[in-house]
């Protein structure tokens, strides 16, 4: 008998910064990705998204460690983040953007995921003398040392996209950048704007491609991924 049924791996995703712009079209290419069973999102608040494979969680991510069985999955989407505006200190904000993501990756590693993807930034460098990028390097570096099987790091540009907050020098910058697209070529490529949502879909396209180890996808790259994947 000729076996024509075509074999595709199933698993589980786990989403943190789904309320956010990358993280809220990243929840939408999960959902709509025929591999994943199951997505959970750990979230402050509770998301309107009514989905048959979306399971949500209120967690405060200071206790972490206490949602344990939560935190069982193969492939970890981490995008969160603040700003050094919002957040109110360099501190408040290294919590968000350093302890929380390194936090999850160490308790979801334990728990037997086998991928994290990051959402990191252009130019993340933990010798970096400034403070965004230096904290950026930093978490790459220590989530690094946890030894996932895949580590997927994504450095994207400024992000383009529609929030619900208004941030004046993220449009300053999106209106600098427009006029810049056609000069910013080459390996300057790599700094051009980079609409959010794809990002996601390449953080999506990725987590598909069985690639271990620690990859980095510079903004320029995460472009091209997600023209791929269109
Ligand atoms: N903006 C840019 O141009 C740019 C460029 C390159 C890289 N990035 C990086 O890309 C990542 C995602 O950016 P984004 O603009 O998509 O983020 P965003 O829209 O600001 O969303 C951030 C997410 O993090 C969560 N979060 C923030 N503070 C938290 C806290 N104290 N506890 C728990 N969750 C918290 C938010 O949840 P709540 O809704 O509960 O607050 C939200 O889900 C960030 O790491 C950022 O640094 C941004």
């Amino acid at each position: 008998m000729t076996n024509n049924s075509t074999s595709m791996e199933t698993k589980t995703a786990l989403l943190v910064g789904a309320s956010g712009l990358i993280g809220g079209h990243c929840l939408r290419f999960l959902l709509e990705e025929p591999s994943y069973t199951r997505v959970t999102v750990l979230v402050r608040t509770p998301l309107t998204i009514v989905h048959e494979k979306l399971v949500q969680h209120i967690v405060d991510f200071d206790d972490l460690e206490m949602f344990g069985e939560l935190l069982y999955t193969d492939d970890v989407y981490c995008c969160l983040g603040t700003t050094i505006k919002k957040a109110g200190t360099q501190e408040a904000f290294r919590k968000v953007d350093y302890n929380y993501p390194i936090k999850l990756a160490a308790l979801t590693q334990h728990c037997g995921a086998n991928q994290f993807l990051l959402v990191s930034a252009l130019g993340a460098d933990p010798h970096s003398r400034i403070f965004y990028n230096r904290v950026k390097g930093e978490v790459e570096e220590a989530i690094r040392k946890i030894s996932f099987t895949a580590f997927q790091v994504f450095r994207p540009s400024l992000l383009l996209g529609e929030r619900k907050e208004h941030r004046t020098g993220e449009k300053v910058g999106a209106f600098i950048m427009s006029g810049l697209k056609y000069v910013l070529t080459g390996s300057l490529k790599k700094y051009r704007a980079i609409r959010a949502s794809n990002v996601a879909k390449a953080m999506v396209h990725v987590a598909q491609m069985n690639l271990n180890g620690v990859n980095i996808f510079e903004s320029q790259r995460i472009q091209e991924i997600a023209d791929e994947a269109s």
